[in-house]
């Protein structure tokens, strides 16, 4: 099958699970059916390419995005659908649901770019660039980069289609946060060639074992973030 006719299979899918959501199915799991058919068995991602992997992440982190589909800060079109009807303590079931599934990695891709590009990357990521007042991502998702509890996200083991796609949306204004939206800020900092060495060095390091994310930041955030308790 081809990535398009993938995608509408999935898209069927998903409609016809989602039936499964609304009604009072005894099993949680049994009922997340519905979201399984796209973000793959436990919530493990199935389409390397773009979907995002959503088991493990924190789970205050995953409640704000299904909010955020929910009403309009993020857009795509089954999962808007999906979660319009449902209430926000359900959407915290769901969250704590997939936020506690422990599961294995897929293997970091190969990179396809240049070593320079690489080096770009990784100091962006974990140093920053004080030149500029750009704040290193490590600063808030954790010297490791796996989050940290509840609400920001590790960035490891997410597929760089997927990563430069959201950086994109956020400077297009097509992904908003809580405000204030520090990820609006940053991604607005950041160049085309900058997006690409970011995205292309994350989606190359392996996900450390264990990958849970952190309790709590060394420092204070850089930039404050809505969404994401002090
Ligand atoms: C038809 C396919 C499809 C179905 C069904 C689906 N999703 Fe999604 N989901 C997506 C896509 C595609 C994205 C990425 C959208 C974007 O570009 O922002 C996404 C994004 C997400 C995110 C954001 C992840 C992150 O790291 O920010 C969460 C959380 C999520 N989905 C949870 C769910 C849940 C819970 C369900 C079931 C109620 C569900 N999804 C059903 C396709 C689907
Ligand atoms: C000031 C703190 C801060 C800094 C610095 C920061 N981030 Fe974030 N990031 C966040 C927060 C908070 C979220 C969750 C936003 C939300 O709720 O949607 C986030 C979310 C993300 C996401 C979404 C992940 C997903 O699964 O969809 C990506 C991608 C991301 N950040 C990449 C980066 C990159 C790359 C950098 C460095 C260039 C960076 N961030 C720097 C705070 C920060």
């Amino acid at each position: 099958m081809n990535a398009s006719i993938r995608a509408v299979a999935a898209l069927l899918a998903g409609l016809a699970a989602c039936a499964s959501l609304a009604r009072a199915a005894p099993d949680l799991a049994d009922r997340l059916a519905a979201c399984t058919a796209c973000h793959g068995k436990e919530g493990r991602t199935i389409n390397k390419e773009y979907l995002p992997r959503i088991a493990g992440k924190p789970a205050g982190y995953l409640f704000n995005q299904l909010l955020n589909f929910r009403d309009g800060r993020r857009s795509n079109v089954a999962m808007t659908h999906l979660l319009q009807p449902l209430s926000d303590a359900y959407l915290r079931e769901i969250a704590t649901y997939f936020s506690a599934l422990e599961l294995p990695y897929p293997a970091p891709d190969v990179a396809k770019v240049s070593a320079d590009t690489l080096r770009r990357g990784e100091t962006l990521v974990l140093r920053g660039d004080a030149t500029r007042k750009l704040p290193a991502c490590a600063a808030c998702h954790s010297t490791q980069l796996t989050g940290v509890t509840p609400a920001i996200p590790g960035l490891l083991g997410l597929p760089s289609a997927y990563l430069s796609a959201q950086l994109g949306a956020w400077r297009a204004g097509q992904r908003r946060a809580h405000a204030p939206d520090c990820m609006s800020e940053m991604a607005r900092s950041l160049s085309p060639e900058d997006v690409n060495a970011v995205t292309a060095w994350l989606a190359s390091q392996p996900v450390p074992t264990p990958a849970k994310p952190v309790a709590k930041l060394d420092a204070p955030l850089p930039l404050q973030c809505g969404g994401v308790p002090q």
